[in-house]
C-alpha cells in the first residue's frame, strides 16, 4: 500500500507461485493519479525478484515503462478474476511478463 498522510492512496499486490510471481490489483485513487503512486508501488514490489512476474492488463503501454513485455500465458497462471481490475474488458486482457 502506498499511504499520503495516513491515508492509503495506491494499492498492488504480488502473489508468489512456485515458477513465478502474479501481480494485480493495481490502482491509485483518482485524486492522486499521475503523481509517481503507481510507479513507485511497482519499483517497491519489482526489486530484485529471483522469478518471472507475470500480469493481466487492459494497459499494457503503461507496465511496458517497467519492463514488461506482452507473452503467451503459461500454465499455471491464475484464472482471470473480476475483482482483481478496475473494469473488465476481455477484448482488451493482454498477459505480460517482466524476466
Ligand atoms: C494506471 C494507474 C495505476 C496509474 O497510476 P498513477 O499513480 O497515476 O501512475 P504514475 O503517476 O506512477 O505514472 C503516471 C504515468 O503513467 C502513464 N499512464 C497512466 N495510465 C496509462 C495508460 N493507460 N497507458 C499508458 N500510460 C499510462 C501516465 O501518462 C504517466 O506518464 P508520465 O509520467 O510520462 O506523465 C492509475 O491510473 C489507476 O489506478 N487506474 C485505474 C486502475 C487500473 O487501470 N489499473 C491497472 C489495470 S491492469
Amino acid at each position: 500500500m502506498a499511504e499520503v498522510d495516513g491515508q492509503v492512496v495506491g494499492v498492488v499486490r504480488l502473489e508468489e507461485h512456485e515458477q513465478f510471481f502474479f501481480l494485480t490489483s493495481l490502482g491509485v485513487l483518482p485524486e492522486h493519479e499521475k503523481k509517481g503512486v503507481a510507479s513507485a508501488l511497482l519499483h517497491f514490489v519489482l526489486q530484485e525478484r529471483a522469478k518471472p512476474v507475470y500480469l493481466y492488463t487492459i494497459i499494457p503501454d503503461f507496465f511496458r515503462r517497467f519492463g514488461f513485455q506482452e507473452t503467451a500465458p503459461v500454465t499455471g497462471l491464475p484464472a482471470k478474476k473480476i475483482y482483481g481490475c478496475d473494469r473488465c474488458y476481455p477484448g482488451q486482457c493482454v498477459v505480460m511478463v517482466k524476466r
